[in-house]
């Protein structure tokens, strides 16, 4: 069991405030990502939880218990880092039991766990080699290994996959997610990749600058998302956003071209949201919509992407059939499907709700 409250967590470097009061709870069992762009907090916050640096604020409650004073041998907590951090000198098994024999472990039961964890990451016929003889995937399954054998209640695993090549970046992501059903433990997942985040969280924390812009399910998050910064950071292409005045019930471009919408919120100047499948392109100039450009197309067999400049100067990605190709630089019209917008304030990126 292992039920983790953050409130009010900060942390300064010197006078330099990297996170400015992050509150969340995290639930039994739970896979959550945290996911923001490089420099926002994320590393610092996982070292918080797991005890390496000292917070400057707030409280971490580790199953109802105030963690911020115990070390971080005694949180039941391991933590995988993104540079792996083997010892050279130590072979696959002795980098496994090193940290089990610091825990007091006998050695028949630092045996049986290094067998439990070297047979989970098919990492047996590997025991004897030293990191130096492993590849980039292996070294990071012996990194998972060496939590693994502390059983932790709580994983910290610090963009493990960041090292790896794009192959086998799946092949890895598939065995975490598999390894996180078969454990059951809690785990706390950080990457800058929306689509690591994406496919494996239960639950995502968007975190920008050294706060939290959102927390909620992957499906939360695309189908609803708090503000401009999670909209456009989750969801590949991006989603377009398009500046429009409220005038007689319907969305006016500057640059000419209206949309309608259904109901509007009350406010005269916002920002309009376009996912690629929220628009449709035309040949035909004039008709319902806006004009645009076409810049360039991306076929990728089951569909295209076709990137269209605006009148304004914005780029907007409209997903399409893999025939339905156009050319660079003809004139289209964009059209808007009504019920698949998001409306957000143009002074602070809120989301609006009509
Ligand atoms: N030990 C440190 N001393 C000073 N600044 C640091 C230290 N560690 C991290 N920072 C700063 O804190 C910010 C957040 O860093 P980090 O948590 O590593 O970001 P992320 O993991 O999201 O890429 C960055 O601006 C970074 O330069
Ligand atoms: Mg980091």
């Amino acid at each position: 069991m292992a039920q983790l409250s953050l409130r009010g967590i900060k942390k300064s470097f010197r006078n330099v405030d990297v996170l400015h009061g992050i509150d969340l709870e995290i639930g039994d069992r739970e896979f959550v990502v945290f996911v923001g762009p490089s420099g926002c907090g994320k590393s610092t916050l996982l070292r918080l939880i797991a005890g390496l640096d000292p917070m400057s604020g707030g409280d971490f409650l580790l199953n109802g218990k105030r963690m911020n004073d115990v070390p971080p041998s005694r949180r039941g907590i391991a933590m995988v880092f993104q540079s792996y951090a083997l010892y050279p000198h130590m072979d696959v098994y002795e980098n496994m039991a090193f940290g089990a024999r610091l825990m007091g472990l006998d050695k028949a039961e630092v045996e049986a766990r290094i067998a439990e964890a070297a047979r989970m990451l098919r990492l047996e016929p590997l025991l004897l080699r030293k990191p130096r003889e492993l590849s980039g995937g292996q070294r990071q399954r012996v990194a998972i290994g060496r939590a693994l054998v502390r059983k932790p209640q709580v994983f910290l695993l610090d963009e493990p996959l960041s090292n790896l090549d794009a192959a086998l970046r799946s092949d890895v992501r598939l065995e975490i997610a598999r390894l996180h059903r078969q454990i059951g433990g809690t785990m706390i997942y950080v990457t800058h990749d929306q689509v690591e985040a994406m496919t494996l969280a239960d639950k995502i924390v968007v975190m920008n600058a050294g706060r939290i812009e959102q927390v909620g399910s992957p499906r939360d998050l695309y189908e609803t998302p708090a503000n401009t910064f999670v909209a456009t950071f989750i969801g590949s292409p991006r989603m377009t956003l398009v500046d429009v005045k409220c005038e007689g019930g319907r969305l006016v471009l500057p640059e000419g071209g209206s949309v309608h919408v259904g109901a509007l919120p009350q406010v005269s100047e916002l920002k309009l949201g376009l996912r690629s499948d929220a628009v449709k392109l035309d040949r035909e100039a004039g008709g319902e919509g806006f004009a645009g450009q076409v810049v360039y197309t991306e076929y990728l067999g089951d569909n295209a992407y076709v990137y269209v400049r605006l009148a304004d100067g914005t780029l907007l990605a409209a997903r399409t059939g893999p025939d339905d190709l156009f050319e660079p630089d003809h004139m289209v019209t964009v059209s808007v499907e009504p019920g698949s917008v998001h409306l957000f304030s143009a002074e602070d990126g809120r989301r609006l709700v009509p």
